[in-house]
């Protein structure tokens, strides 16, 4: 059998520069703060880290919103940063992901700045301009994600712009070939300072062909579940080939493959939705596309029971078994942490988020595919819940605050000594987000000092993973059977059945060749 790419099993560590380690006392993390910590992410046997975006940016969307893709945000370092950043990485045998936001830009983006001036200027056909409808209003019933209309009016060309998220983040029109061509200039300018893949963000809400905008249809299946679908009027549309997910789209994912492909063994790992996920997921990673998508499956806001856990996974990997086109996460920067979340649907209390993190991490590194475990799940670093309003960060959760807490909740800043300032984030005042007093008692170095804690149990986890082939050398796995409290399945490959057994009464994982 040939052997798998690097990225159809890796196990990748994200990190949320803001949080991780600040060097230079603004209470903020950076680079060289990333740095001093790579010895640690190295230490848990990861293959490789994926940073959420460092680029200038006016931190509307806390670097969502990038004013510069080609350099780095003053608070964050220099590019000198990011070459030892790299340099280091690599030394310690991780690869580097970054993560590329191609749909929107931030409207300091001096393409935005440009565009907005006029109707003829050399970049007004960058974004989606407009005109009013005869009424004045919006051209269609477009929400945004974060709330409000998706079209915000510009006085100077007397039109109306298209941004799926803040009005501060403006949807770049794909559609023409110079805003393409600009995005895969980026593309070649990070892998040529050597980055190994690109997380690609928010795929789906790349616009393309739009023109001429349609509505989008009522939702027949809305229901005001659970959160955040209860903040959001956005969630009462159907969104696909109207607003999101059109054909076009493909367009983009087909021109940064070509250029992944010049680079030879990299990774582009796209975060899409859709209102059918599945297939919206093979379309992106057909032949000459993508290589894989991040799977949602598992990051429902208020947690999965046993049941929905079987259904989630069953249900993705029905679509990409055999292969490695699919990454799968229980947490990151915009869900509660798992480990947290999931206590309420498994029917467990507080006293068991140890061994219920460690299993969930255990679950998801032995599906097909590749895992993305978000900074602090190795800790079982609970969901923050206790920001005070005042102090919230996250323009998501001030617009539907106090009802939504929005995604501060998972961005605190990491700590690493319980007994040092800010837990040794960071020697100032004061942090962006304060410091999580739950999150002392599991301080990252303390923990990796500890043989009893879920880093350590963790990181041998992630040893003896790679000495079972049926894990490493193929992406095969069987249907998924077990009791109601138990996720059963083996891992196939030439070489080895691996029979893995999650058991959500007892807290425990058992592997058993069959
Ligand atoms: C990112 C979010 C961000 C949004 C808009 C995403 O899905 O993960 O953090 O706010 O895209 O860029």
């Amino acid at each position: 059998m040939a052997d798998l790419q690097w990225w159809e099993t890796a196990v990748i560590y994200q990190i949320y520069p803001r949080s991780y380690q600040d060097s230079n006392s603004d209470g903020i993390g950076d680079l060289p703060g990333i740095t001093s910590r790579l010895d640690y992410i190295a230490g848990l046997g990861v293959d490789a880290i994926w940073i959420s975006p460092f680029f200038k940016s006016p931190q509307k969307d806390f670097g969502y919103d990038v004013s510069d893709y080609c350099d780095i945000h003053d608070e964050y370092g220099t590019l000198e940063d990011f070459d030892d950043l790299i340099a280091r990485a690599h030394e310690l045998g991780l690869r580097l992901m970054i993560d590329i936001v191609p749909a929107h830009c931030s409207d300091q983006h001096i393409w935005f700045q440009e565009s907005r001036q006029s109707r003829d200027n050399p970049k007004a056909d960058w974004f989606h301009w407009v005109d009013p409808m005869p009424d004045g209003s919006a051209p269609t019933n477009w929400l945004s994600f974060f709330g409000g209309r998706a079209w915000t009016w510009e006085p100077l060309r007397q039109q109306y712009y298209l941004h799926n998220f803040l009005a501060s983040q403006p949807n770049l029109n794909h559609a023409n070939p110079d805003v393409r061509a600009a995005l895969t200039d980026v593309a070649r300018f990070w892998f040529d300072r050597g980055v190994d893949g690109f997380r690609l963000d928010a795929v789906h809400t790349i616009n393309g062909d739009v023109a001429p905008y349609q509505d989008n249809l009522a939702n027949p299946k809305f229901e005001p579940g659970p959160l955040p679908q209860q903040q959001q009027p956005f969630f009462r549309q159907l969104h696909d080939s109207a607003q999101l997910n059109q054909p076009a789209i493909q367009k983009f994912s087909e021109a940064f493959r070509g250029v992944a492909d010049e680079y030879g063994d990299k990774f582009l790992m796209g975060e899409l939705h859709g209102d059918d996920p599945v297939l919206a997921s093979q379309t992106f990673t057909a032949p000459g596309r993508l290589h894989a998508t991040y799977n949602f499956n598992l990051l429902a806001w208020a947690g999965l029971t046993v049941d929905e856990l079987k259904n989630a996974i069953s249900d993705a990997v029905a679509a990409f078994n055999g292969t490695g086109r699919l990454t799968f996460a229980f947490s990151n920067h915009d869900v509660p942490r798992s480990g947290t979340r999931q206590l309420a649907p498994l029917g467990l209390g507080q006293e068991h988020q140890e061994a219920l993190q460690l299993l969930l991490l255990k679950l998801e590194t032995c599906l097909i595919g590749s895992t993305c475990v978000y900074q602090g799940e190795e800790l079982a670093f609970e969901d923050v819940q206790d920001i005070p309003v005042d102090q919230m960060q996250d323009p998501w959760g001030i617009e539907f605050a106090p009802a939504f807490l929005g995604r501060d909740t998972c961005r605190t800043p990491m700590v690493w000594k319980a007994t040092a300032p800010n837990g040794g984030f960071s020697s100032a005042n004061t942090t962006w987000l304060p410091i999580a007093k739950g999150h002392l008692k599991r301080a990252a170095l303390d923990e990796a000092a500890r043989p009893a804690s879920v880093y350590t149990a963790f990181s041998e986890f992630l040893k003896w993973r790679k000495t079972q082939p049926a894990l490493m050398q193929a992406n095969q796995m069987s249907d998924l059977s077990g009791t109601a409290k138990q996720i059963v399945f083996d891992r196939i490959s030439e070489q080895q059945t691996l029979r893995c057994c999650f058991d959500f009464e007892t807290l425990t994982a058992s592997f058993e060749e069959v």
